[in-house]
């Protein structure tokens, strides 16, 4: 972890030695990554003013400890539907669960990370806070929680947070420790999310068929010279451009002219350019929602905001894009009041497609659909996909590497792997089977691929075969959805498999899911469920103790958006 180098943190052994009472341990569950930045943040600074830390995964905290615990911080968000991060199910089943034990001695406090256009907003930090209240535990700071925009009520929270545990711990203002050596030697990397690297654009190629119905991207983006390492299996970041038509359409929807300058926390640029590169206009949220509805005084719009309509709030943010509401409601935004109630722009995250070992550090692959459809009457778009899509040999695209140290090869190269991953799901098992020729790996690998048709959105069909005749890739099983009159889906595949499937695991073979969270990951979950139990025997309960086992192990990961 780039700057953390120093930070005395145990990662995932637990330290009994230690005396829990003087001891803040911070735990994080993060699918993305930002939960895990807030708790190091946090750590760190807890560490550096002097308190005994330790900071875990969800997935690695021990939970017989629980009943001893005495202060205890948790930054977890909360995924689309208000599901917990794939590492922090066991913790939050464990916490929800009949067995949990009373904690009348824990001090806590939940920092929740969700987004505001998911109608179960946070809801995964809201239960757990309530349920650790209700296990009589007593909260040392207040529940927090952020949208998309997280770093500035992150940084408040914690900061209440530590204030919070150093008066209970009763750390003399004295005891705050230099900046260890090591701290002192590790450079910040030169480029991170706050400071991307303006990447040049090497190759921009569609690779669906000129008659497929969208349009797929495959990018290569060169690294060259900005320091900035990837493995296998991590997420670039990329920080979009709006489509400059959407900001057009915006300013001639609010009758509003875009070179007018306009000043926010301390930052004068023309309306055009808040529009175009600070703030998010493709995404709708409550708060914006709200604030339309409040100056349009559009009753049906007010309404959707009560709590009974719950679902039709949810139905409305699902299929429409702020400028649909912005042309049919009318409603007199000024310029501030507009980038007031904007959330900032935010970088979308890209499964890396290459592995460095085989295409070197200098040079990062992806695949990108390009989201735009039209919808209403209007033209819908994805802020990073159109900006990618659109990019030509002058563009430099900002971007950044994401972590994602849950989701890599097995290190024992003889370890058979499993991959699923139909649609854009894909890229990442590119890099992997890359990653396994270019190391040699000994154990076979197994892809399941699905998309819409055989003959226009097979991607990367010609390095498949090749990967098959050259024996980077072992098996490989298909399923084109729209290639017959049933839908044929990557699931139905795992089910005709399913005996070899559950003999490659049960030899220990090690499983990726990589796509849509909302339907393909589930659908998939249930059918592992149905070949553990039709194949291996087991109840249906036993089916699921298998899978979370696996999961557990670290044998069963997903990357999922
Ligand atoms: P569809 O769009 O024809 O329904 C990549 O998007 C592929 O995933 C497409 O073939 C898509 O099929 C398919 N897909 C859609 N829903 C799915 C689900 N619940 N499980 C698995 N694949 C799904």
């Amino acid at each position: 972890i780039p700057g953390h180098a120093g930070l005395a943190v145990v990662a995932d052994a637990p330290a009994p030695a230690e005396r829990p009472a003087e001891r803040l341990t911070v735990v994080y569950g993060s699918q993305t990554g930002n939960s895990k930045r807030v708790a190091e943040k946090l750590a760190g600074k807890a560490e550096a003013a002097g308190l005994t830390v330790r900071l875990l995964r969800a997935g690695a905290y021990p939970l017989r400890e629980l009943a001893q615990e005495r202060y205890l911080a948790v930054v977890i968000s909360s995924q689309g539907e208000g599901d917990p991060p794939d590492d922090a199910i066991g913790f939050m089943e464990f916490i929800a669960g009949k067995r949990a034990p009373k904690l009348p001695q824990l001090k806590f406090a939940v920092m929740g990370l969700g987004d505001s256009s998911y109608a179960k907003y946070c809801a995964v930090s809201r239960d757990l806070d309530a349920r650790l209240a209700e296990l009589g535990a007593t909260r040392f700071a207040a529940l927090g929680e952020a949208d998309v925009d997280f770093e500035a009520p992150a940084a408040t929270w914690s900061q209440g947070a530590l204030e919070a545990v150093k008066q209970a711990l009763s750390v003399p203002a004295t005891s705050a420790r230099p900046v260890s050596p090591l701290h002192a030697v590790s450079a910040p990397p030169l480029h991170s999310r706050e400071k991307p690297f303006a990447a040049e654009v090497l190759e921009n190629q569609r690779i669906v068929s000129r008659d497929s119905d969208r349009d797929v991207r495959h990018l290569e983006l060169s690294l060259e010279g900005s320091g900035l390492r990837y493995a296998a299996g991590d997420a670039i970041g990329v920080w979009p451009t709006n489509p400059p038509v959407l900001v057009d359409q915006w300013l001639s929807a609010l009758k509003l002219d875009g070179s007018r300058e306009v000043t926010h926390e301390g930052k004068r640029l023309p309306l055009s350019r808040w529009l175009g590169q600070e703030r998010d206009i493709t995404r709708l949220t409550r708060p914006l929602l709200a604030a339309h509805a409040a100056l349009s005084g559009n009753h049906d719009l007010q309404r959707l905001l009560e709590p009974d309509h719950k679902a039709d709030f949810a139905a409305l943010l699902e299929s429409h894009q702020p400028i649909d509401l912005l042309r049919d409601v009318p409603a007199a935004w000024d310029a501030e009041q507009l980038v007031a109630a904007l959330r900032p722009m935010t970088p979308r995250l890209y499964s890396i497609a290459s592995s460095p070992k085989l295409v070197g550090q200098d040079e990062v692959h992806l695949t990108v659909a390009v989201v735009e459809y039209e919808r209403h009457g209007s033209k819908h778009f994805g802020a990073a996909s159109t900006f990618l899509a659109a990019t030509g040999d002058e563009a430099r695209v900002p971007v950044f590497i994401e972590e994602n140290d849950r989701f890599r090869l097995p290190a024992d190269g003889s370890r058979d792997v499993i991959m699923i991953g139909p649609g854009t799901g894909i890229a990442p098992f590119r890099a992997f089977v890359q990653e396994r020729q270019a190391t040699g790996a000994s154990g076979r690998n197994w892809l399941f691929f699905g998309n819409r048709h055989f003959s226009q959105d097979f991607l990367y069909q010609v390095e498949w075969q090749e990967a098959l005749r050259n024996g980077s890739l072992h098996r490989l099983d298909l399923a084109f959805s729209r290639d017959q009159a049933e839908k044929l889906y990557v699931q139905q595949r795992l089910r005709e498999k399913g005996r070899e499937l559950y003999a490659w695991l049960s030899e220990g073979a090690h499983l990726y899911v990589c796509g849509d969270s909302a339907h393909m990951a589930k659908d998939v979950h249930e059918a592992l469920l149905d070949v553990a139990s039709v194949h291996g025997g087991l109840s249906a309960d036993d089916a699921k103790a298998w899978l979370a086992d696996l999961l557990q192990q670290g044998r069963y990961a997903r990357d999922v958006y």
